[in-house]
């Protein structure tokens, strides 16, 4: 990328190989889209500074973070566990950092190792799951930290969950010291967790009783990451926040040039918004990186959430469809589709230039080829295998003209998290405006919750919705 404080890096040359034939994109293409695209960046920048795309702030609200650093300072010390009950964009994100983060094996670490919590993000109702989950808390309570992320605070799932934690806190430890231990992340005026709380507090009239951290207004939950949403859990999993902040505000720089040639942002929009309108709107997402799994699963709710959606001028149904696949993993198990199924799909590689750690392949059994290459050859340890296989499936991708652009870490850190969740972010509005869409609401989803709260029996429900009449 252009600017020299990102350390990302965007290779779009399988994009425009002349092997891909007719589904190859020229520069020239992309030439054709820039006036638009240029004059949308302007938009942006004009409504940011109106207060509007909110989210692009957050990588410079620092004193929000220092209040965040200060509660963790606090509580970390202490706390074995932490829970947090949140769903969509009010975990996804927590879920992302901590896998690209920290060890994926962190729950399972030794608290001397650790010197932070286990982290469980409760992500859904499945009652095996949250029984388990309890399981492992076994009984801990007073060692035990709950975040409940919720901004509208009316999420069903959210406060199904946080009912039942509190009642079971309630009892192990007595009301005053479980009000303690309840971080609630939710909107600073509105919604029903906000109310709650503040009346509870006043009730109790314990000093630190259902603590909040604010969801800035007009940042959505899928946008929230760099907010205390994701901030909070991740700071107290020893996560550099500062680091990952700096990335984003360095990202910032890099997709506020005015040049679309020059922005990654404006350069992903038009690439993904081009080979939509020839009919591929698939998007792929493919880290070859565990770490980096959690994260394509993060901007898989980005994308469909913000891009799918009835456009208003046409009444048109518009969107990709985001997939989230892994290297090498799905080479065993999607390839095959890629390469020989329909030629619908974009592919966004994510490759890793030097891993934290990696394990040399022992050389043996020479007389026995299928083995002995793989200790013998130069790359031979396993991130120079997964090297090795990314690099062998663009290219057989390439083979049967299937784009592909790859989006290339220098290493897995804070900083480079924070670059690539606030370039994506920066993609959405622009993808927005080219589609003619709004990307930050989501009326499709408000149906089913109508539904779930007449079939839950919820007062002021009891008629089925308008729409399904
Ligand atoms: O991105 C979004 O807006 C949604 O996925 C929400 O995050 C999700 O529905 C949870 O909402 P809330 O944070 O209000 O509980």
């Amino acid at each position: 990328m252009k600017n020299q404080t990102t350390s990302l890096k965007l290779n779009t040359s399988y994009v425009h190989d002349n092997r891909l034939g007719p589904h190859r994109l020229s520069e020239e293409d992309l030439h054709g889209l820039a006036p638009r695209v240029r004059d949308i960046i302007g938009e942006i920048e004009a409504e940011r500074k109106a207060g509007k795309h909110r989210f692009r702030e957050l990588p410079h609200e620092r004193p929000q973070v220092e209040d965040i650093k200060r509660l963790v300072a606090e509580l970390r010390p202490d706390t074995e566990n932490l829970l947090v009950l949140g769903i969509g964009g009010s975990a996804l994100g927590n879920i992302a950092l901590q896998s690209a983060l920290n060890p994926l094996t962190w729950n399972l670490l030794h608290s001397s190792v650790r010197n932070a919590p286990r982290l469980f993000v409760l992500d859904n109702i499945d009652p095996v799951w949250f029984e388990a989950v309890m399981r492992m808390i076994d009984d801990d309570w007073g060692r035990t930290i709950v975040n409940v992320i919720s901004k509208s605070g009316e999420t069903a799932e959210t406060s199904a969950q946080f009912l039942i934690v509190r009642d079971r806190m309630i009892q192990a430890l007595g009301e005053e010291e479980a009000v303690q231990r309840i971080i609630v992340t939710t909107d600073q005026a509105k919604g029903t967790m906000r109310g709650l709380i503040d009346a509870e507090r006043r009730r109790l009239g314990v000093e630190n009783a259902y603590r909040s951290l604010i969801v800035p207004d007009g940042v959505g939950g899928r946008f929230s990451v760099l907010s205390p949403v994701g901030l909070f859990s991740a700071a107290m999993c020893n996560i550099d926040i500062d680091a990952l902040l700096d990335g984003a505000a360095a990202m910032d720089a890099a997709v506020s040039d005015p040049d679309p040639m020059a922005n990654p942002a404006a350069r992903l929009a038009m690439i993904h918004y081009l080979y939509m309108e020839r009919g591929k709107s698939l998007h792929v997402m493919m880290p070859y990186s565990q770490q980096l799994r959690d994260l394509a699963d993060w901007y898989r709710q980005l994308w469909a959430e913000s891009l799918g959606k009835i456009r208003p001028a046409d009444k048109k149904n518009v969107g990709p469809t985001p997939i989230k696949a892994l290297g090498a993993t799905d080479q065993h198990s999607q390839v095959q589709l890629y390469r020989e199924g329909p030629n619908d799909k974009l592919f966004t590689f994510l490759e890793v230039e030097e891993f934290d750690v990696d394990s040399v392949i022992p050389r043996a059994f020479d007389d026995v080829e299928a083995m002995a290459y793989l200790g013998r050859s130069r790359e031979g340890t396993l991130g120079g295998l997964l090297a090795a296989e990314k690099r062998a499936t663009e290219l057989a991708m390439l083979v049967s003209q299937r784009p592909s652009l790859t989006i290339k870490f220098p290493a897995v850190n804070a900083r480079t998290v924070g670059e690539f969740i606030y370039l994506w972010e920066s993609v959405v509005p622009i993808m927005g405006k080219l589609m003619g869409i709004d990307p930050y609401d989501q009326p499709a989803v408000e149906l089913g919750k109508k539904l779930t709260f007449h079939f839950m029996g919820r007062v002021g429900f009891e008629k089925l919705p308008p729409e399904m009449e």
